[in-house]
């Protein structure tokens, strides 16, 4: 692997070698639990990430939770990154590469292709594949000036996989699917991993499973972010827009949700804020990612609502993540997931706020559920299987079923 000097300027305004920034980012990411294994920290430690995007900030480019965006289509979605050191380091670790394994890495952008040749070693062997030549032409070069031979990198829609190089002990995807083409599991090794960030009634989690036969099983569910599938399996989100004044923007993000009265929902979100509590507290650093999941498989119309940094700091909505907050929609009215501060500072109160006629109901709703949740589910989680259409119901966990094209996905809690 090449070495190529650079320096960046430090806080206190002395020069922070490349080597100084990847320390510090790995500290980091073993801080966050992100980089657990020493291989895995080892590999973040050793990649000079900042030359696959030589024009960036080389110091931001070490930041663990800074994504490099590489392109954003004629809509303004962003559709290529090099991905946040955070995320690469949680989905390695999930995918448990070992040395002189075959890999397969579906969305390419050269850094993680690296990091995952560094695991397998020299006996081992990485494909990345991507279905924009301008990414697949960057990764090339990254992956020569780096020195990383054990990669192939193809220009090709992930949606057929890598025929010519499979089986694979491990698949690696690193863009949004919304369901699972035949391909990735009949080129996965029986017993293999594969890592995807898939999307569930909008909400996405990078998912490791394990191929049990026809199906996969999951072992490993992480909150994520990801750019949108293109190609044959492209499935976007489509935005209900309830606000859009001078860069505020509210939407709701619409998977398998019911069309929504888009008219209704905006005169609803003018008018006053109805909050009803919980009860129901969490610790300051808890998430609540597995509570966000656990509606959504029991609640049938409940699509994130996003805001803009503006429209948030006006205080528009009570709801501060840039991921989106899940939000109960019933006809003119809807109601999110808020919360308050508690007289103990490092926890704070699950509640709901509503908008429209009948807020306070769908808000009332909304709480209900945070303390059956609380009651009967807070320490279960996820169990995700994935089966290939037109497979019985009675052959399928019992859960929650959501239907694709390719793929029956179940949800259960345990
Ligand atoms: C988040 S980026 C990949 C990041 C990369 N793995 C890294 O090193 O951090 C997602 C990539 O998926 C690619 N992509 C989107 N749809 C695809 C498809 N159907 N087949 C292959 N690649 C796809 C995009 O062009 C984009 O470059």
């Amino acid at each position: 692997m090449a070495n190529v000097p650079g320096m960046t300027e430090n806080s206190d305004k002395s020069p922070a070698s490349e080597q100084e920034l990847r320390d510090r980012m790995v500290k980091r990411l073993i801080e966050l639990g992100a980089a657990r294994s020493p291989r895995v920290v080892a590999a973040f430690r050793s990649v000079p990430r900042h030359l696959a995007t030589p024009d960036e900030d080389m110091a931001k480019v070490y930041e663990p939770e800074t994504a490099t965006i590489t392109k954003t289509d004629a809509t303004g979605t962003q559709v290529s990154s090099v991905s946040a050191p955070r995320i690469q380091a949680m989905q390695v670790e999930q995918a448990d590469i070992q040395p002189g394994m075959n890999v397969l890495e579906i969305g390419s952008g050269g850094v993680n292709a690296a990091y995952l040749a560094e695991l397998v070693g020299d006996g081992g062997h990485v494909v990345t594949l991507d279905i924009d030549p301008d990414i697949t032409r960057r990764a090339k070069d990254f992956l020569r000036v780096t020195g990383y031979s054990n990669v192939s990198v193809i220009t090709a829609d992930g949606e057929y996989g890598v025929p010519d190089h499979q089986p694979y002990d491990r698949i690696v995807i690193t863009v949004q699917a919304a369901d699972m083409p035949p391909a990735w599991l009949h080129q996965l090794a029986e017993g293999g991993r594969l890592v995807v960030p898939l999307r569930m009634r909008g909400m996405t989690r990078t998912v490791a499973f394990v191929r049990d036969g026809r199906h996969l099983v999951s072992d490993g569910v992480e909150l994520c972010g990801f750019v949108p599938m293109q190609g044959v399996g492209e499935n976007r989100m489509r935005l209900a827009v309830l606000h859009d004044v001078e860069g505020e923007e509210i939407a709701l993000r619409l998977d398998d949700h019911p069309e929504p009265d888009v008219e209704a929902l905006r005169a609803a979100l003018r008018s006053p804020r109805a909050e009803e509590w919980s009860g129901v507290t969490l610790a300051g650093d808890e998430s609540k990612e597995h509570l966000d999941l656990w509606l959504a498989s029991v609640l049938d119309n409940l699509p994130l609502m996003t805001a803009t940094p503006a429209a948030r700091q006006r205080g528009l909505v009570a709801a501060r993540t840039p991921l989106g907050v899940p939000t109960l929609v019933d006809g003119d009215s809807f109601a999110y997931r808020t919360v308050r501060a508690t007289e103990d500072p490092d926890r704070f109160e699950l509640g709901a706020a509503g908008h429209g006629p009948q807020g306070k109901e769908v808000a009332e709703r909304l709480v209900e559920e945070f303390q059956v949740w609380n009651g009967e589910h807070r320490r279960q989680r996820a169990h995700i299987e994935v089966h290939p259409a037109g497979t019985p119901d009675e052959q399928l966990p019992v859960g929650r079923v959501i239907d694709r094209w390719h793929t029956r996905i179940t949800i259960s809690w345990s």
